[in-house]
């Protein structure tokens, strides 16, 4: 891992340790995880202990301490979703990408996450691929879209 593009991102908030977190989000932006090395020099640099820093890295659930796969698909499963079928959702697209939720693939194409609510109930069932949402979704249009990004 390059720490150069680290210490630009500590750079951009004047290596200010009240900005901890937003270094954290541009680093997991950045690398789609928290390298461990990144965590380091972020600790180093913004002369916080390293506990702190994984005492952040771990309590928010934005952040990840493992790679994740160059798409992320979210599937929410809070109330309108869950009863729109949000579960036969997950289960369509973890037989699709062959792994379970929270899990990644092994050519680290896609991350598989099952979320709560993200406020969008009107759309439900709802999925997310990188953010963008996927509105009245079937395990058909799921499979379908996944087929399309596995493709890309
Ligand atoms: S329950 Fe899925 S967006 Fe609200």
């Amino acid at each position: 891992m390059n720490t150069n593009r680290v210490d630009e991102i500590i750079d951009r908030y004047g290596a200010d340790r009240t900005a901890t977190l937003a270094v954290l989000q541009d680093i997991q932006a950045e690398y789609n995880h928290l390298p461990r090395e990144a965590l380091t020099e972020t600790a180093s640099r913004l002369r916080v202990p390293l506990s702190e820093i994984y005492r952040m890295a771990t309590f928010f659930k934005a952040f990840s301490l493992e790679p994740k796969g160059e798409h992320i698909i979210k599937v929410c499963l809070g109330t309108a979703c869950h009863v729109g079928g949000g579960p036969r959702l997950l289960e369509q697209i973890e037989r699709d990408l062959g792994i379970k939720a929270e899990g990644t693939t092994p050519n680290g194409r896609f991350s598989l996450e099952a979320v709560r609510c993200v406020g969008a109930c009107a759309l439900s069932p709802l999925v997310l691929v990188d953010e963008e949402p996927h509105a009245k979704m079937s395990a058909t249009k799921a499979s379908k879209l996944i087929a399309e990004l596995s493709a890309d």
